[in-house]
C-alpha cells in the first residue's frame, strides 16, 4: 500500500511511524522542575547523535498545551539524566508516562529511588544499570516537537556490565519500544563482519 503522508491525520502518520521504526531504544529521563520537583518520563524517539563528543538526541513531542514537562525542565536548567531501560525497571518506567500536572513527580508512583548525580544538579534513578549525565547543547524546535541534543559529561555503568569499554548486552537486558503498548526484549544476536573494501 502507498500512503500520501500529507493527507494523513496526525494519528495515522504516528501509527505508521511507530509501527515501522522498531525496535526503538528507550531513554528514561529525569529532570528538575522550577520548584525543585524531580520529573521522570520515557522517550523512545531517542538515539546517539554524535560519539565524540558524545551527544544524545531525544525528540519530545508537543501537546495541545505546548511543551511536555521534560522539555520545559531541560530548557530551564540545561541538565538532565538519561537512563537505559532494562527488564527490571520497565514496568516502573511505564508508570512514569502518566500525564501528571507540572510539579507532580511521576516517581512517587514507583519504587524507584533517586541518587545524586556527580556533575549536574539533577538526580538520577539508582536502579538503572547505565545512565548518562547530560548538559544540553542544542535545542531544535520543530512544528510539533522539541529536539534536544545533550552532551554526556559522565557515564555510570554497573561494574559487572563493562569490560574494556565493551558493554555486556545480555547483562544489560535493554528493553525496546514497539507500537501501541508493546515492548520487546533483544532476540537472537548474530554477527556479520563488516566489509573492509
Ligand atoms: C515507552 C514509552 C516511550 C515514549 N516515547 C515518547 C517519545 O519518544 N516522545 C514523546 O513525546 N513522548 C513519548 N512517550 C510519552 C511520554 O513519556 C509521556 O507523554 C510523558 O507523560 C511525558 O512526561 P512529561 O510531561 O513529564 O515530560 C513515551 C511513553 C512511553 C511509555
Amino acid at each position: 500500500m502507498k500512503f500520501d503522508a500529507q493527507s494523513l491525520s496526525p494519528k495515522e502518520n504516528y501509527k505508521l511511524l511507530i509501527g515501522s521504526i522498531i525496535p526503538r531504544p528507550i531513554a528514561f529521563v529525569t529532570t528538575k522542575g522550577a520548584d525543585g520537583t524531580i520529573n521522570a518520563a520515557p522517550f523512545s524517539f531517542f538515539t546517539v547523535a554524535s560519539s565524540h563528543p558524545p551527544q544524545l538526541l531525544i525528540a519530545v513531542q508537543k501537546t495541545d498545551q505546548g511543551e511536555k514537562d521534560t522539555a520545559k525542565n531541560i530548557l530551564l536548567n540545561q541538565e538532565y539524566v538519561i537512563h537505559i531501560v532494562s527488564e527490571e525497571i520497565v514496568e516502573a518506567v511505564n508508570e512514569t508516562a502518566a500525564p501528571l500536572a507540572y510539579g507532580e513527580s511521576e516517581l512517587e508512583r514507583t519504587n524507584l529511588t533517586l541518587i545524586d548525580s556527580d556533575l549536574i544538579d539533577v538526580p538520577a534513578v539508582a536502579e538503572a544499570k547505565i545512565r548518562f549525565e547530560l548538559k544540553l547543547t542544542q535545542h531544535v524546535e520543530l512544528e510539533a516537537a522539541d529536539l534536544l541534543i545533550g552532551e554526556v559529561v559522565r557515564y555510570h555503568v554497573a561494574d559487572e556490565l563493562v569490560d574494556s569499554f565493551r558493554i555486556d548486552a545480555d547483562g544489560l537486558g535493554a528493553i525496546a519500544r514497539l507500537a501501541g503498548n508493546d515492548y520487546a526484549k533483544i532476540g537472537d544476536i548474530f554477527t556479520i563482519a563488516r566489509p573492509t573494501k
